[in-house]
Protein backbone atom coordinates (compact mmCIF):
# COMPACT_ATOMS: atom_id res chain seq x y z
CA UNK A 1 0.00 0.00 0.00
CA UNK A 2 0.98 3.28 -0.46
CA UNK A 3 1.47 4.71 2.70
CA UNK A 4 3.92 6.98 4.35
CA UNK A 5 4.78 8.82 7.26
CA UNK A 6 3.41 11.80 6.15
CA UNK A 7 -0.17 9.78 6.31
CA UNK A 8 0.33 9.55 10.23
CA UNK A 9 -2.82 11.04 12.45
CA UNK A 10 -2.52 13.35 14.60
CA UNK A 11 -1.31 12.05 18.09
CA UNK A 12 -1.30 14.94 20.42
CA UNK A 13 -1.92 14.19 24.32
CA UNK A 14 -0.04 10.26 23.42
CA UNK A 15 2.81 9.46 24.84
CA UNK A 16 5.70 7.31 23.36
CA UNK A 17 8.30 5.47 24.49
CA UNK A 18 10.95 4.28 21.68
CA UNK A 19 14.15 2.38 22.65
CA UNK A 20 17.80 2.92 20.75
CA UNK A 21 16.19 5.96 19.21
CA UNK A 22 19.42 7.84 19.01
CA UNK A 23 20.09 6.56 15.73
CA UNK A 24 18.82 4.65 12.91
CA UNK A 25 15.32 3.56 12.45
CA UNK A 26 14.42 4.57 15.96
CA UNK A 27 15.49 7.96 15.31
CA UNK A 28 13.03 8.18 12.70
CA UNK A 29 10.24 6.77 14.78
CA UNK A 30 11.09 9.45 17.26
CA UNK A 31 11.04 12.09 14.40
CA UNK A 32 7.73 11.17 13.01
CA UNK A 33 5.67 10.69 16.05
CA UNK A 34 6.89 13.99 17.63
CA UNK A 35 5.85 15.87 14.52
CA UNK A 36 2.44 14.82 14.77
CA UNK A 37 2.56 16.17 18.51
CA UNK A 38 3.06 13.19 20.31
CA UNK A 39 5.59 13.50 23.44
CA UNK A 40 7.88 11.05 22.96
CA UNK A 41 11.02 9.56 25.51
CA UNK A 42 13.84 8.75 24.06
CA UNK A 43 14.92 5.58 25.33
CA UNK A 44 18.83 4.92 24.93
CA UNK A 45 21.75 4.13 26.43
CA UNK A 46 23.91 7.21 25.92
CA UNK A 47 22.38 9.93 26.79
CA UNK A 48 25.21 12.15 24.77
CA UNK A 49 23.94 10.74 21.86
CA UNK A 50 20.20 10.90 22.74
CA UNK A 51 20.88 15.10 23.32
CA UNK A 52 22.22 15.13 19.89
CA UNK A 53 19.19 13.54 18.35
CA UNK A 54 16.69 15.63 20.69
CA UNK A 55 18.48 18.59 18.83
CA UNK A 56 18.30 17.29 15.88
CA UNK A 57 14.66 16.40 15.90
CA UNK A 58 14.21 19.77 17.41
CA UNK A 59 15.54 21.54 14.52
CA UNK A 60 13.65 20.39 12.65
CA UNK A 61 10.17 20.57 14.80
CA UNK A 62 10.59 23.27 17.06
CA UNK A 63 8.85 22.78 19.78
CA UNK A 64 8.47 19.24 19.78
CA UNK A 65 7.73 17.35 23.15
CA UNK A 66 11.11 15.12 23.35
CA UNK A 67 12.27 13.67 27.04
CA UNK A 68 15.16 11.85 27.38
CA UNK A 69 15.73 8.97 29.58
CA UNK A 70 18.40 6.31 30.23
CA UNK A 71 18.05 2.53 28.99
CA UNK A 72 20.53 -0.13 28.63
CA UNK A 73 18.92 -3.06 27.67
CA UNK A 74 22.25 -5.36 28.38
CA UNK A 75 21.45 -4.51 31.68
CA UNK A 76 18.36 -5.52 34.08
CA UNK A 77 19.29 -3.43 36.74
CA UNK A 78 18.89 -0.56 34.18
CA UNK A 79 15.57 -1.43 32.93
CA UNK A 80 14.34 -1.72 36.06
CA UNK A 81 15.35 1.60 37.04
CA UNK A 82 14.49 2.91 33.71
CA UNK A 83 10.77 1.52 34.13
CA UNK A 84 10.19 2.82 37.47
CA UNK A 85 11.08 5.85 36.71
CA UNK A 86 8.80 6.47 33.73
CA UNK A 87 6.27 5.14 35.99
CA UNK A 88 6.86 7.25 38.83
CA UNK A 89 6.65 10.39 36.40
CA UNK A 90 3.92 9.52 34.12
CA UNK A 91 -0.03 8.24 34.05
CA UNK A 92 0.14 6.80 30.84
CA UNK A 93 1.92 5.26 27.92
CA UNK A 94 0.28 4.99 24.41
CA UNK A 95 3.04 3.77 22.23
CA UNK A 96 5.70 1.33 23.34
CA UNK A 97 8.47 0.70 20.99
CA UNK A 98 10.60 -2.44 21.42
CA UNK A 99 13.63 -1.08 18.65
CA UNK A 100 16.72 -1.36 20.04
CA UNK A 101 19.12 -4.01 18.87
CA UNK A 102 22.70 -5.15 18.22
CA UNK A 103 23.83 -7.22 15.22
CA UNK A 104 26.89 -9.56 14.54
CA UNK A 105 29.21 -7.32 17.86
CA UNK A 106 31.85 -9.70 18.41
CA UNK A 107 31.15 -12.64 21.28
CA UNK A 108 30.27 -10.69 24.59
CA UNK A 109 27.92 -11.20 27.29
CA UNK A 110 25.37 -8.31 28.50
CA UNK A 111 25.71 -7.46 32.16
CA UNK A 112 24.06 -10.41 33.47
CA UNK A 113 25.89 -12.44 31.55
CA UNK A 114 23.75 -13.23 28.73
CA UNK A 115 24.89 -13.27 24.96
CA UNK A 116 24.66 -10.15 24.22
CA UNK A 117 21.99 -10.26 20.90
CA UNK A 118 19.96 -12.23 22.47
CA UNK A 119 20.68 -10.68 25.62
CA UNK A 120 19.89 -7.20 24.60
CA UNK A 121 17.40 -7.71 21.34
CA UNK A 122 14.83 -10.03 23.28
CA UNK A 123 15.70 -10.65 26.82
CA UNK A 124 16.12 -6.89 27.06
CA UNK A 125 12.79 -6.11 25.54
CA UNK A 126 10.84 -8.73 27.41
CA UNK A 127 11.53 -7.49 30.86
CA UNK A 128 11.33 -3.76 29.58
CA UNK A 129 7.74 -4.64 28.18
CA UNK A 130 6.85 -6.47 31.32
CA UNK A 131 7.86 -3.97 33.72
CA UNK A 132 5.89 -1.88 31.89
CA UNK A 133 2.76 -3.17 31.21
CA UNK A 134 0.80 -2.08 34.08
CA UNK A 135 0.97 1.27 32.66
CA UNK A 136 -0.03 0.04 29.26
CA UNK A 137 -2.82 -0.91 30.80
CA UNK A 138 -4.12 1.67 32.53
CA UNK A 139 -4.00 3.68 28.60
CA UNK A 140 -6.84 2.93 26.07
CA UNK A 141 -6.08 1.46 23.36
CA UNK A 142 -2.38 1.63 24.02
CA UNK A 143 0.15 -0.90 21.77
CA UNK A 144 3.58 -2.29 21.92
CA UNK A 145 5.71 -2.76 18.90
CA UNK A 146 8.52 -4.99 18.56
CA UNK A 147 10.84 -4.72 15.60
CA UNK A 148 11.90 -8.18 14.34
CA UNK A 149 13.73 -8.59 10.91
CA UNK A 150 13.46 -10.76 7.93
CA UNK A 151 16.33 -12.68 9.40
CA UNK A 152 13.96 -14.52 11.34
CA UNK A 153 13.49 -16.88 9.16
CA UNK A 154 16.94 -18.85 9.27
CA UNK A 155 16.67 -18.50 13.10
CA UNK A 156 16.27 -21.27 15.55
CA UNK A 157 16.03 -20.84 19.08
CA UNK A 158 18.67 -23.13 20.74
CA UNK A 159 17.46 -23.83 24.18
CA UNK A 160 19.65 -25.96 25.21
CA UNK A 161 22.75 -23.36 24.00
CA UNK A 162 21.20 -20.03 24.50
CA UNK A 163 23.89 -18.60 25.01
CA UNK A 164 26.50 -20.07 23.25
CA UNK A 165 28.48 -21.74 25.99
CA UNK A 166 28.34 -25.15 24.00
CA UNK A 167 28.86 -24.60 20.45
CA UNK A 168 31.48 -22.37 18.70
CA UNK A 169 30.15 -19.17 18.18
CA UNK A 170 28.51 -18.11 15.13
CA UNK A 171 27.43 -14.18 16.02
CA UNK A 172 25.27 -14.80 12.20
CA UNK A 173 23.17 -17.13 14.01
CA UNK A 174 22.65 -16.10 17.51
CA UNK A 175 21.58 -12.45 15.52
CA UNK A 176 18.67 -14.22 13.93
CA UNK A 177 17.91 -16.21 17.32
CA UNK A 178 17.27 -13.00 18.93
CA UNK A 179 15.04 -11.59 16.17
CA UNK A 180 12.55 -15.35 15.78
CA UNK A 181 12.63 -14.20 19.51
CA UNK A 182 11.21 -10.78 19.34
CA UNK A 183 8.60 -12.08 16.59
CA UNK A 184 8.04 -15.14 18.80
CA UNK A 185 7.34 -12.88 21.68
CA UNK A 186 5.38 -10.28 19.94
CA UNK A 187 2.56 -13.41 18.56
CA UNK A 188 2.89 -14.61 22.44
CA UNK A 189 2.48 -11.89 24.21
CA UNK A 190 -0.84 -11.15 21.79
CA UNK A 191 -2.15 -14.23 22.35
CA UNK A 192 -1.53 -13.90 26.01
CA UNK A 193 -3.53 -10.07 26.30
CA UNK A 194 -5.96 -11.75 24.30
CA UNK A 195 -7.09 -14.50 26.77
CA UNK A 196 -6.76 -12.34 29.72
CA UNK A 197 -9.47 -9.67 27.90
CA UNK A 198 -6.69 -6.91 27.94
CA UNK A 199 -6.69 -3.41 26.01
CA UNK A 200 -3.75 -4.02 24.73
CA UNK A 201 -2.33 -4.46 21.40
CA UNK A 202 1.02 -6.60 20.71
CA UNK A 203 2.37 -6.17 17.05
CA UNK A 204 5.24 -7.15 15.31
CA UNK A 205 7.04 -5.27 12.30
CA UNK A 206 10.59 -4.81 10.50
CA UNK A 207 12.14 -2.60 8.43
CA UNK A 208 13.57 -4.63 5.48
CA UNK A 209 17.04 -3.89 5.03
CA UNK A 210 18.18 -0.03 5.86
CA UNK A 211 21.25 1.78 5.81
CA UNK A 212 21.75 2.39 9.47
CA UNK A 213 24.49 2.00 12.00
CA UNK A 214 23.11 -1.35 12.66
CA UNK A 215 26.13 -2.83 10.10
CA UNK A 216 28.96 -1.04 12.13
CA UNK A 217 30.57 -4.31 12.92
CA UNK A 218 30.46 -4.87 9.17
CA UNK A 219 32.57 -3.37 6.30
CA UNK A 220 31.04 -5.60 3.75
CA UNK A 221 27.41 -4.75 4.93
CA UNK A 222 28.46 -1.39 5.03
CA UNK A 223 29.39 -1.54 1.51
CA UNK A 224 26.12 -3.07 0.21
CA UNK A 225 24.07 -0.30 2.50
CA UNK A 226 25.37 1.98 -0.48
CA UNK A 227 23.38 -0.28 -3.32
CA UNK A 228 20.86 -2.31 -1.55
CA UNK A 229 19.23 -0.85 1.65
CA UNK A 230 16.46 1.87 2.08
CA UNK A 231 17.43 4.80 3.70
CA UNK A 232 16.26 4.35 7.67
CA UNK A 233 13.71 6.84 7.19
CA UNK A 234 12.03 4.19 4.78
CA UNK A 235 12.64 1.71 7.23
CA UNK A 236 10.90 3.48 10.05
CA UNK A 237 7.66 3.33 7.88
CA UNK A 238 6.15 -0.11 8.68
CA UNK A 239 6.72 0.01 12.62
CA UNK A 240 4.85 3.72 12.38
CA UNK A 241 2.55 2.12 10.74
CA UNK A 242 1.65 -0.89 13.39
CA UNK A 243 2.07 1.91 16.29
CA UNK A 244 -0.22 4.17 14.65
CA UNK A 245 -2.80 2.89 12.03
CA UNK A 246 -6.26 1.13 12.76
CA UNK A 247 -5.41 -1.01 10.35
CA UNK A 248 -2.69 -2.36 11.71
CA UNK A 249 -4.56 -4.51 14.32
CA UNK A 250 -5.35 -6.94 11.24
CA UNK A 251 -2.32 -8.44 10.86
CA UNK A 252 0.70 -8.83 13.46
CA UNK A 253 3.50 -8.55 11.47
CA UNK A 254 4.73 -5.26 9.15
CA UNK A 255 7.06 -4.77 6.87
CA UNK A 256 8.02 -3.74 3.29
CA UNK A 257 6.28 -5.89 0.76
CA UNK A 258 8.94 -5.66 -2.32
CA UNK A 259 11.65 -7.91 -3.24
CA UNK A 260 12.67 -10.54 -0.68
CA UNK A 261 10.54 -8.10 1.54
CA UNK A 262 14.31 -6.34 1.76
CA UNK A 263 12.83 -3.17 0.30
CA UNK A 264 9.48 -1.34 -0.59
CA UNK A 265 5.80 -0.20 0.09
CA UNK A 266 4.52 -1.18 3.82
CA UNK A 267 2.30 -3.84 3.60
CA UNK A 268 1.19 -7.36 5.37
CA UNK A 269 5.00 -9.19 6.17
CA UNK A 270 5.39 -13.02 6.15
CA UNK A 271 6.07 -14.85 9.47
CA UNK A 272 7.83 -17.94 9.33
CA UNK A 273 5.44 -20.57 10.34
CA UNK A 274 8.67 -21.87 13.43
CA UNK A 275 7.81 -18.03 15.01
CA UNK A 276 3.77 -19.56 14.97
CA UNK A 277 4.65 -22.64 16.89
CA UNK A 278 2.72 -21.95 20.20
CA UNK A 279 5.11 -24.58 22.39
CA UNK A 280 8.17 -22.79 21.39
CA UNK A 281 6.65 -19.75 22.29
CA UNK A 282 5.48 -20.73 25.72
CA UNK A 283 8.90 -22.32 26.31
CA UNK A 284 10.62 -19.08 25.22
CA UNK A 285 8.24 -17.47 27.60
CA UNK A 286 9.09 -19.36 30.83
CA UNK A 287 12.94 -19.19 29.65
CA UNK A 288 12.52 -15.22 29.35
CA UNK A 289 10.52 -14.93 32.89
CA UNK A 290 13.76 -16.96 34.31
CA UNK A 291 16.26 -15.65 33.13
CA UNK A 292 15.15 -11.86 33.97
CA UNK A 293 12.90 -12.71 36.75
CA UNK A 294 10.17 -10.62 35.08
CA UNK A 295 6.99 -12.36 35.61
CA UNK A 296 3.80 -11.54 33.81
CA UNK A 297 0.38 -13.10 31.69
CA UNK A 298 1.57 -16.62 33.27
N1 LIG B 1 18.83 -1.77 9.52
C1 LIG B 1 18.31 -2.90 9.06
O1 LIG B 1 18.45 -3.25 7.87
C2 LIG B 1 17.51 -3.79 9.95
C3 LIG B 1 16.95 -4.94 9.39
C4 LIG B 1 16.18 -5.75 10.19
C5 LIG B 1 15.95 -5.44 11.50
N2 LIG B 1 16.52 -4.32 12.03
C6 LIG B 1 16.25 -4.03 13.45
O2 LIG B 1 15.92 -2.67 13.62
C7 LIG B 1 16.23 -2.26 14.95
C8 LIG B 1 16.96 -0.93 14.93
O3 LIG B 1 18.18 -1.10 14.26
P1 LIG B 1 18.84 -0.01 13.32
O4 LIG B 1 18.99 -0.62 11.99
O5 LIG B 1 18.20 1.30 13.46
O6 LIG B 1 20.31 0.01 13.98
P2 LIG B 1 21.17 1.17 14.66
O7 LIG B 1 21.23 2.35 13.77
O8 LIG B 1 22.46 0.52 15.06
O9 LIG B 1 20.32 1.53 15.95
C9 LIG B 1 20.25 0.63 17.02
C10 LIG B 1 19.88 1.39 18.27
O10 LIG B 1 19.85 0.46 19.35
C11 LIG B 1 20.62 1.00 20.41
N3 LIG B 1 21.14 -0.03 21.31
C12 LIG B 1 22.02 -1.00 21.06
N4 LIG B 1 22.30 -1.69 22.19
C13 LIG B 1 21.56 -1.12 23.17
C14 LIG B 1 21.42 -1.34 24.55
N5 LIG B 1 22.13 -2.28 25.20
N6 LIG B 1 20.56 -0.56 25.26
C15 LIG B 1 19.87 0.42 24.65
N7 LIG B 1 19.98 0.70 23.35
C16 LIG B 1 20.82 -0.06 22.62
C17 LIG B 1 21.74 1.75 19.70
O11 LIG B 1 22.38 2.63 20.62
P3 LIG B 1 23.89 3.17 20.31
O12 LIG B 1 23.77 4.16 19.20
O13 LIG B 1 24.30 3.75 21.61
O14 LIG B 1 24.69 1.97 19.91
C18 LIG B 1 20.91 2.45 18.64
O15 LIG B 1 20.25 3.55 19.20
C19 LIG B 1 17.02 -3.41 15.55
O16 LIG B 1 16.18 -4.16 16.39
C20 LIG B 1 17.43 -4.25 14.35
O17 LIG B 1 17.62 -5.60 14.67
C21 LIG B 1 17.28 -3.47 11.29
Amino acid sequence: MAWDEGMIGNQENKIAVVTGSNTGIGFHMARALASKGAEVLLACRSIEKAEDARRRILEDFPGSLLRISELDLADLSSIQDFSQRFSEENSRLDILINNAGVMIPPKSRTKDGFELQFGTNHLGHFALTGRLLPILEETQGSRIVTVSSIAHNPGIIDFDDLHGERKRYNKWAFYSQSKIANLTFSLELSRRLEAVGSGVSAIASHPGYSATDLQRHSLFWRFLNLFLAMPARRGAEATLYAATESDALEHPYWGPTGFIEMRGRTGRARINPKALDEETARRLWEVSEGLTGVRYLS
